[in-house]
């Protein structure tokens, strides 16, 4: 079954996509990390796109889309789990269409709902192993005393350029203005459901879970 993960910036969308891939074997599809690893990569895309991320802007739907047909090509064992994509309703349009190309649709689509306080002070509180991703929060799920990723042992740790009040901000009014309006396209299509993104992460994911077997 492919999934698309939908909510704000610190919804929790990496943190449940990582989960589901370990449990279910299912494929993440995060446009974020893509245009991270594009811009660290120092390539053409990558540098014009760093400005946009860091600002909190959407970059354009012309070069998401070409990152995720590039995705697209064969079947994904346990399906894909579309994490940050789509982000507008053209994306939307456009990810039925790679799908149907394909012979394949999107099964569920899941709300993650969560107030801006709580977004607030998550990203502002978030870390990430550099090597394997696994990742920290300094309140709920701080990083091991001693300094050893829990996951790969790794000792190098992240924090995101765009992981700033300011840029913040942004993201949310770019989710409000652009994204949002995506909530009403998949209830149309009677694919929307929601979880509650403020309970623990566990509860996230048992949540989750549920709508998967239903
Ligand atoms: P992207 O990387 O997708 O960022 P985002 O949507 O802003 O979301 P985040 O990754 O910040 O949050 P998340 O929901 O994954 O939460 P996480 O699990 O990390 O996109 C970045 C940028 O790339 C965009 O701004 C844009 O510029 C560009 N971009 C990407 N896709 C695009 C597209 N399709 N179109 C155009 N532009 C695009 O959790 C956050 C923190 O909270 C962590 O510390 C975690 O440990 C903690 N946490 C998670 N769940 C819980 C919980 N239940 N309780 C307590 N803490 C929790
Ligand atoms: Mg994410």
């Amino acid at each position: 079954m492919n999934l698309i993960l939908l909510g704000p910036p610190g919804a929790g969308k990496g943190t449940q996509a990582r989960h589901l891939v370990e449990k279910h074997g299912m494929t993440q599809l995060s446009t974020g990390d893509m245009l991270r690893e594009a811009k660290s990569s120092g390539s053409e895309m990558g540098k014009k796109v760093a400005e946009v991320m860091a600002r909190g802007d959407l970059v354009t739907d012309e070069i998401v889309i070409g990152l995720i047909r590039e995705k697209l090509t064969g079947e994904a064992g346990g399906g894909f789990i579309f994490d940050g994509f789509p982000r507008t309703l053209a994306q939307a349009d456009a990810l039925g269409t790679l799908l149907d190309e394909i012979g394949q649709s999107i099964g569920k689509v899941i709300e993650i709902r969560v107030d801006d306080e709580a977004l607030i002070s998550r990203i502002s509180a978030r870390s990430s192993c550099a090597s394997c991703g696994e990742m920290y929060n300094d309140i709920t799920k701080p990083q091991p005393a001693d300094g050893k990723c829990s996951n790969c042992g790794g000792t190098e740790f992240t924090r995101r350029a765009d992981d700033n009040e300011e840029s913040l901000r942004q993201r949310l009014m770019e989710y409000y203005k652009k994204t949002s309006p995506i909530i009403g396209y998949y209830h149309a299509k009677n694919l929307l459901n929601a979880v509650d993104g403020l309970a623990e992460i566990d509860a996230v994911q048992k949540s989750i879970s549920e709508i998967l077997e239903k």
